[in-house]
């Protein structure tokens, strides 16, 4: 992300500033610090869409002064939820348009009538399960480090499919420079060929499911000019991925551009 007109694109008139922490298109991961800062300075709110950074990398609400932090619990790991952590000053003098009955009492402000309670119950063990990587006396603690665990983990395989990528002529990868910190969120092309048709041939196979399109990122998908195209074939990785698995889809694509 171009940080070098902050200072004039967030100014004495903004009164909100939504950022996103990492990409979905291509894994970036944004300087949030830094626009948070700024946001603050003007004395404007500032929301957080962590919902492609908190499966992949330790996100601290406090560090960024973010007002709204949001994040979805099916990706990482956890039943199709959505989370808004909202400060509760700012959730207190919210209004919320719903039925008249319907109660302001927080956390229930911004819900549906009724919750899916089963939904809920299963966030905590989706975040036991990055707990259980780590190590420390307090879960806070355990989470921490689970995350250092996972990052060190999937960078090292993001790390060797890119690698791999990188030496295919046909392939071009989308990804910051080197240095940019990044989600194992790998995303390429392969010239001259549609990227919808190469994951159905990659899944009918050697079922392997990797997905095709702009992933919500259309605006860059399109100043790329590669949606005409199906998009960004895109590989991520998560704990469970092996590096025999990414051997295999090096495999699958080199014999996809030679068939
Ligand atoms: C960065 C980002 N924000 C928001 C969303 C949407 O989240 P949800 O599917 O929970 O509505 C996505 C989904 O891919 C995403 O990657």
């Amino acid at each position: 992300m171009d940080l070098s007109e902050l200072d004039s694109v967030i100014n004495q008139k903004t009164v909100l500033v939504a950022a996103g922490l990492a990409s979905n298109g291509v894994g970036t991961i944004n300087d949030a610090k830094k626009i948070s800062m700024r946001t603050k300075e003007v004395g404007a709110l500032f929301s957080l869409d962590a919902v492609q950074a908190v499966p992949h990398i330790y996100v601290d609400r406090d560090y960024y002064d973010a007002d709204i932090l949001f994040c979805s619990t099916y990706k990482f790991f956890g039943p199709h939820m959505g989370a808004a952590i909202i400060k509760k000053g700012l959730l207190e003098s919210l209004k919320a348009y719903k039925l008249a009955c319907a109660t302001d009492d927080i956390p229930f402000k911004l819900e549906l009538g009724t919750q899916n309670h089963e939904g809920i119950a299963g966030i905590e063990p989706a975040v036991e399960f990055i707990a259980s990587f780590g190590k420390g006396k307090t879960r806070r603690e355990r989470i921490i480090s689970g995350y250092e665990v996972m990052e060190e983990y999937e960078n090292f395989l993001a790390d060797k499919l890119r690698s791999a990528l990188k030496e295919i002529p046909e392939i071009k990868l989308y990804q910051a420079p080197e240095g940019v910190r990044k989600t194992p969120t790998v995303s390429f092309t392969i010239k001259g060929m549609n990227s919808g048709d190469a994951v159905r041939w990659i899944i009918e196979n050697y079922s392997i499911f990797v997905a095709h399109g702009h992933f919500y990122a259309s605006t860059l998908a399109d100043v790329l000019g590669i949606n005409e195209n199906g998009g960004w074939i895109r590989a991520g990785f998560e704990p469970y991925n092996t590096e025999e698995e990414i051997d295999e889809f090096i495999k699958a694509v080199k014999e996809l551009i030679t068939k």
